[in-house]
């Protein structure tokens, strides 16, 4: 786990709206269990372990479910926010499609495959899910800015909500990010810094502000509890369009690892509740090679993460230092999946393989899952019989120089039919 300084809540407690955070009951310690009120906290006051929000949750049907909006929302009983919060502006992601990948399937030996295509969200990333549930929290809290470090996405989702709130955002990047990433943040505002280092140096540098200043709601530091839980819609949504069930088998990318350990949440309160039918599944985690530090650790058999410096094309899982590494390693062992990665040039491939499969264009960390996905397989780690989800986490419009130099026109020809038939292409 990384050591973030831990932020003394102000002298001054927070002022929370009744109902402000739903069936939200407090935060608790995920390592030593203790229970904390509600708040803009993140580190446990007795052992600085991460806090996640806990519950109370009510009764629910799939038919309460059923008849909400088609976005996030439809959720919101089960998410740390308000009963209106459809009525706050927000970027309403969610609801992308759960598309049945029968050539993908069929070029992988695989029984059934569903591809969950996130790319399709507001600022096509599956982090338009976590950073609506941060904007609900920060205008809770009544923060000033609106912040992130971000390995892109991020950035994009955070300063995108953060426009149609009307919040001021400042959003902090590594300086090497793709040029995509960057004109997609600076494009919703005018305060997209540029940072000399990697994420995990962002990282701590967003840290140190969060000390610093206040009124500032980072989404993934010190509102992290509330961020996170908008992952667990992922996994919410795979369920539902399932049919309400659970899939045998799912493979997630990882880099600060929240994402994964939030779909296993997702579907173990889907159980608790009644919703969907116990039953076995087993969750694979999925990383570059060029930064694998949970991976590495689950071949070693060991619990430690040992923080790695990242090189690699997929940079928007590029955590050496993943927050939420040792939790990922617990589910995967637990459920019986495991953490696999892949080079550079199988993303690269994998890339190619799902769009020329199935029409959808995914950026590096998709590449990476798909490219896992296959080796998987090939290695027997992944049963070919049993259903399996892939998540798509991202557009590839975001990553285009990933793949640019690997395809292209297949010949450049005069504008006549004679030039077109010495192709062989007709
Ligand atoms: C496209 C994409 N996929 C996956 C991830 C990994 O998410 P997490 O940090 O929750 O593991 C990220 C993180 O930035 C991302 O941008
Ligand atoms: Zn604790």
């Amino acid at each position: 786990m990384s050591a973030a300084p831990v932020i003394e809540p102000s002298a001054e407690k927070t002022q929370i709206r009744e109902g402000a955070f739903g069936n939200a009951r407090a935060l608790t310690c995920r390592e030593c269990g203790h229970e904390v009120e509600l708040g803009p906290h993140y580190a446990c006051s007795e052992c600085f372990g991460p806090l996640e929000i806990a519950y109370d949750f009510p009764q629910l049907t799939r038919e309460e479910i059923e008849a909400g909006p088609r976005n996030i929302w439809r959720y919101k009983a089960l998410l740390p926010v308000p009963t209106d919060i459809e009525t706050s502006p927000n970027t309403e992601p969610g609801f992308t499609r759960l598309l049945e990948a029968r050539n993908l399937a069929a070029e992988l030996g695989l029984a059934r495959l569903w591809v969950k295509d996130d790319s399709t969200n507001p600022t096509n990333s599956f982090k338009d899910r976590v950073v609506a549930c941060a904007l609900s929290a920060a205008r809770e809290f009544g923060s000033k800015v609106f912040a992130c470090p971000s390995t892109g996405n991020l950035a994009n989702a955070v300063a995108a909500a953060g426009a149609r709130a009307g919040m001021k955002t400042v959003v902090f990047i590594p300086s090497n990010l793709e040029q995509p990433k960057q004109v997609n943040s600076a494009v919703f505002t005018d305060s997209l810094v540029a940072v000399e280092g990697n994420y995990d140096d962002v990282n701590k540098l967003a840290s140190e502000i969060a000390g610093e200043e206040d009124g500032w709601a980072f989404v993934n530091v010190n509102v992290r509890p509330y961020y996170a839980e908008g992952s667990k819609t992922l996994g919410y949504e795979i369920a539902e369009q399932l049919g309400w069930r659970l899939p045998d088998q799912i493979v997630i990318p990882v880099a600060s690892g929240s994402q994964l350990t939030k779909v296993h949440k997702a579907f173990q309160e889907l159980v608790g509740l009644g919703l969907v039918e116990d039953r076995p599944y087993k969750v694979f985690g999925a990383q570059a090679a060029g930064c694998s530090p949970v991976s590495v650790a689950y071949k070693a058999g060991v619990d430690a993460i040992r923080p790695v410096k990242p090189d690699t094309i997929a940079k928007s899982l590029a955590i050496g230092n993943p927050a939420d590494g040792i939790y990922v390693l617990d589910v995967c062992r637990q459920t019986g999946g495991a953490v696999e990665d892949v080079t550079d040039d199988e993303v690269r491939e994998a890339i190619v393989l799902l769009a020329r499969t199935e029409g959808i264009f995914t950026e590096t960390a998709g590449g990476t899952t798909v490219g896992v996905l296959k080796k998987l397989v090939e290695s027997g780690q992944l049963d070919p019989e049993l259903e399996t989800v892939v998540i798509n986490t991202g557009h590839g419009l975001k990553t285009l120089d990933a793949v640019s130099g690997s395809v292209g026109p297949v010949a450049t020809i005069a504008p006549s039919y004679a030039a077109f038939a010495a192709t062989g292409l007709a």
